[in-house]
């Protein structure tokens, strides 16, 4: 008997009813308006709907990729956003503008950055206690990021490699249960995992279990790097057994049927549940050119249309109640966050 929301790579090929093309008269709006802008593209904090004005049929536009993204496949992909036709800081404007109408940005990493390059600065620095995969090229671990959705905004392709990888865990743990039963004591154990840097109730790490199954809050957690790093930052070891199990996971999780692989084109808009779906990337190499180099601009976002989540979600997310400000880093932001946080909660319906 099938548990879960069950679908495979296949499905994905097989239908396009996930995938959005924005309209030339949305994507003019687009233009016009980062065009304008541009000049705020370091201080976007100061730019909320009032100013980044979208018409109904703009906004309703990035609604339905969100809409899309909590139901069915718990993912969407926009295609068309005007990478060819903005500079550097135009984009930047244009990714953040969308975002007012969809959700709210949440902090992403310990500096409270709101918005994120994705790219490869050469740090090098992704398999090490508090590494982030984001800001190198390596191949990552199959994981899940934080607020309710991450969006991928593609800019610039790579030269080769960086292909994007998701899965829906839920088939993955189906397809082990189905194997033996006796599964369910590896999907349900509670693991330690890094909370990656920043601190809750003076605490680095949670204690949570890959499946939570509770029927309207099932929700799904993997990252073997971060369970690495909390066992260090805990002292609890996680027994041989239970890291094969994780190997085994994300190799299926990989694999086909399972996998869905595709490459982000130039103004691709990726947009994945983080409950629902895991994903990762395979290692890049770049262009020698300075702006030919593989970019992404990464937001996290709050939704006001967000399902419910396990008991186990509060730590890392702070709210598990539906449509609740939740999510990203719990750390200091820029002053002015809060209020623009709060007139975002307002504009969209996010319950504070
Ligand atoms: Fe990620």
């Amino acid at each position: 008997m099938t548990r879960f929301i069950n679908w495979t790579a296949a499905d994905l090929e097989k239908s396009d009813d996930w995938i959005f093309v924005l309209e030339p008269e949305v994507v003019d709006e687009i233009i016009e308006q980062s065009q304008r802008l541009a000049h705020l593209s370091t201080d976007l904090l100061s730019i909320d709907q009032s100013k980044f004005k979208l018409s109904e049929n703009a906004s309703n536009a990035f609604r339905q990729a969100i809409e899309k993204s909590q139901k069915d496949y718990s993912l969407a992909l926009i295609r068309g956003f005007p990478a060819d036709r903005l500079n550097e800081q135009e984009f930047r404007v244009a990714c953040w503008g969308v975002g007012l109408y969809m959700g709210l940005v949440r902090p992403q990493n310990v500096a409270g950055d709101l918005i994120t390059d994705v790219r490869n600065a050469n740090t090098g620095k992704y398999r090490v206690v508090n590494g982030r995969g984001y800001n190198t090229n390596s191949e990552l671990d199959f994981h899940i990021d934080s607020g309710d959705v991450v969006l991928l905004f593609c800019r610039r392709e790579a030269k080769s490699g960086g292909q994007s990888l998701v899965a829906n865990p839920f088939t993955v743990a189906q397809h082990l249960l189905e194997e033996d039963p006796r599964n369910e004591v590896f999907l349900k154990h509670q693991y330690p995992f890094s909370l990656g840097g920043f601190k809750v109730d003076s605490k680095e790490h949670y204690m949570s279990p890959l499946l939570e199954d509770e029927p309207g809050r099932s929700a799904f957690r993997i990252n073997i790097k971060n369970i690495i790093n909390g066992s260090i930052q805990s002292g609890i070891t996680v027994p041989q057994e239970y890291m094969d199990f994780l190997y085994k996971f994300q190799n299926l999780a990989g694999s086909a049927p399972f996998c869905y692989r595709m490459y982000l084109k130039q103004g691709d808009i990726q947009i994945l549940s983080n409950f629902r779906t895991i994903h990762s990337r395979t290692a890049f190499e770049d262009y020698e050119e300075p702006d030919m180099k593989r970019h992404l601009i990464r937001l996290w976002l709050c939704l006001s249309n967000s399902q419910p989540l396990p008991e186990s979600w509060r730590t890392p997310y702070a709210n598990i109640e539906p449509g609740a400000l939740r999510g990203g880093y719990r750390v200091e932001v820029d002053p002015r966050y809060h209020d623009f946080a709060k007139k975002q909660c307002q504009a969209l319906g996010i319950r504070v």
